[in-house]
């Protein structure tokens, strides 16, 4: 009896001074209070957090912590969020981003796709000059398609599924040539990808109250095992017409050899990478599935961004008239067939500013989830362990009257003209692209789109909302998405 109860002590003692020594005393950021156990602060987080997280700024101080879905996130303001765009070595966000949603047990191959970041620079964006007239011409087909000439007004009240419809045609021509993209089934993938990978969010992660991570465990189980993988049929479609394409491609370039008009587009580059073997099993599911990757973070962006620009292009029709002659102004400079050159995006300066402002002021109120991979030392001293979730707390930048000018919340669509800062740039005072070495690669690419699509619309058709009045985004915890209210598109005259 005795002896069991001194040894239970000592057992008791040594796991205590165990647990010590493996998580030694840091100086941790306060966790915000709160009333309800196991909840936390998961639902007003979930039903106001602008107000909520500026609250807390307020009262803690630039970083804090709070208890959501069962665990503790640290949210970082503006002072010290460059420190996790920047020291990567600390602060990771791939797997951040892997435990919301499970991309690499979805797509498989993705594993072996370490160079993604560099092979997009390499074959797309370093050529983005020769894509510019492809780039307005499906553009431009597509708004025709999708919008048409509206000689009686037209009200459009899904911008955001249009946009995606009109948005994933140049892409697919650029990642996958002009001949494939013409097929409704791939101009299909390429718009519902990304919306059906995300469905496996909408199971809120309620399991994480249980353990934190299980449901991340649970969903990549699911996909892994293949007992719902949305992925599948995507790369099935695009497996079937890459066999055909590549095998067109292998025979014509045999045929007319030197005389061959070889196509100029992102599945070409692939094809001549230097492991590729056309004599030996080449792997269509390792190609589909980098294409599915770049559908997933191209499509989706690029959509709810131009969504947004027009909703606010619409909700303030009175500076429509100014963008119109600028847009005039530029327009000069088209050839016969209307296609500008790729220099007049540099001369869109006035639209430039009204679409940071717009993306500026629609960006998540906290968003940019990263983990940390050591115990880390904020420049403060406040300190965080291992495997913490941080999230960036973005309003609290674009609330900073010194570092966005005056009224920093309100809607001032030229307050970066003469700035030098265009909206492609990366800087402490613009996150839309995230920072430091993996700021949004692609972010040329959308932008470009954005313009031209714009300066179409913008020639073509007077926009205002159908109900006359400024419609905002519409809020989903932290998220903006872009409001569904009705569009009203009327041909110029
Ligand atoms: C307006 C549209 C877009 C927005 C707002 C956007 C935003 C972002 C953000 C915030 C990040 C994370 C950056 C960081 O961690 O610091 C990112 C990463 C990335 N984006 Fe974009 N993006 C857009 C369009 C695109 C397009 C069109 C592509 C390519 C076709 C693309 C490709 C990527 C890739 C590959 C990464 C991962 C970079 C890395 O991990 O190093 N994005 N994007
Ligand atoms: C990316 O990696 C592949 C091999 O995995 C290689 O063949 C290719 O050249 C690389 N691309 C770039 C742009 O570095
Ligand atoms: C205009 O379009 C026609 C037909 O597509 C083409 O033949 C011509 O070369 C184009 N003009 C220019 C300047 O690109």
């Amino acid at each position: 009896m005795y002896q069991s109860i001194i040894l239970g002590s000592v057992l008791l003692v040594t796991l205590y001074v165990l647990k010590r020594m493996r998580d030694p005393k840091l100086n941790l950021p306060s966790l915000v209070r709160y009333k309800f156990p196991i909840i936390g602060h998961t639902f007003i987080f979930l039903t106001n957090s602008e107000e909520f997280l500026k609250q807390c700024r307020k009262e803690y101080g630039d970083i804090f912590s709070l208890y959501l879905w069962g665990e503790v996130k640290t949210f970082i303001g503006k002072e010290h969020l460059q420190e996790v765009l920047t020291k990567d070595d600390s602060f990771d966000a791939g797997r951040a981003f892997e435990r919301l949603l499970p991309l690499n047990a979805m797509l498989k191959h993705l594993a072996n796709f370490k160079n993604s970041t560099k092979v997009l620079k390499e074959y797309v964006i370093n050529k983005l000059r020769t894509y510019t007239e492809r780039m307005q011409k499906s553009l431009n087909l597509a708004t025709r398609k999708y919008i048409g000439d509206c000689d009686e007004p037209k009200t459009i009240h899904n911008i955001y599924n249009i946009m995606t419809r009109i948005i994933c045609i140049p892409i697919a021509d650029i990642f996958v040539g002009q001949e494939i993209s013409q097929y409704e089934e791939i101009i299909n993938t390429f718009s519902e990808f990304t919306n059906d990978a995300v469905k496996i969010l909408r199971i809120p992660p309620v399991l994480d109250f249980i353990y934190p991570g299980l449901q991340y465990y649970i969903n990549s189980a699911i996909l892994k095992l293949g007992i719902y993988n949305p992925a599948i049929k995507h790369e099935k479609v695009l497996i079937k017409h890459l066999k055909n394409q590549i095998y067109k491609r292998l025979q014509e370039k045999e045929k007319y050899g030197d005389s061959w008009k070889r196509p100029e587009d992102f599945l070409q580059d692939l094809i001549e990478e230097e492991g590729f073997d056309p004599n030996n099993n080449i792997n269509y599911a390792e190609i589909a599935q980098k294409i599915c990757l770049f559908i997933f973070v191209s499509i989706h962006t690029t959509a709810s961004s131009c969504a947004h620009v027009i909703m606010d292009l619409a909700s303030r029709p009175e500076h429509i008239q100014e963008l119109y002659e600028e847009q005039l102004e530029v327009h000069k400079e088209a050839d016969e067939n209307g296609t500008l050159p790729f220099e007049t995006l540099n001369n869109m300066r006035k639209l430039d500013s009204f679409i940071k402002e717009s993306l500026r002021l629609t960006q998540n109120i906290a968003t940019l989830p990263h983990v940390t991979l050591k115990d880390y030392t904020f420049a403060n001293g406040l300190q965080i362990p291992k495997d913490r979730p941080v999230t960036l707390y973005i309003d609290d930048v674009y609330l900073d009257e010194s570092l966005q000018g005056p009224n920093p919340k309100s809607f001032e669509p030229f307050r970066h003209l003469g700035t030098n800062a265009p909206v492609t740039k990366v800087s402490k005072n613009y996150l839309l692209f995230g920072g430091g070495k993996h700021a949004c690669p692609g972010r040329q690419l959308a932008i470009n789109e954005v313009k031209f699509f714009l300066h179409n619309i913008i020639l073509k058709y007077n926009l205002r909302t159908e109900s006359g009045k400024i419609e905002e985004p519409k809020m989903f915890g932290p998220m903006k998405l872009p409001s569904d209210a009705g569009i009203i598109f009327e041909k110029r005259k």
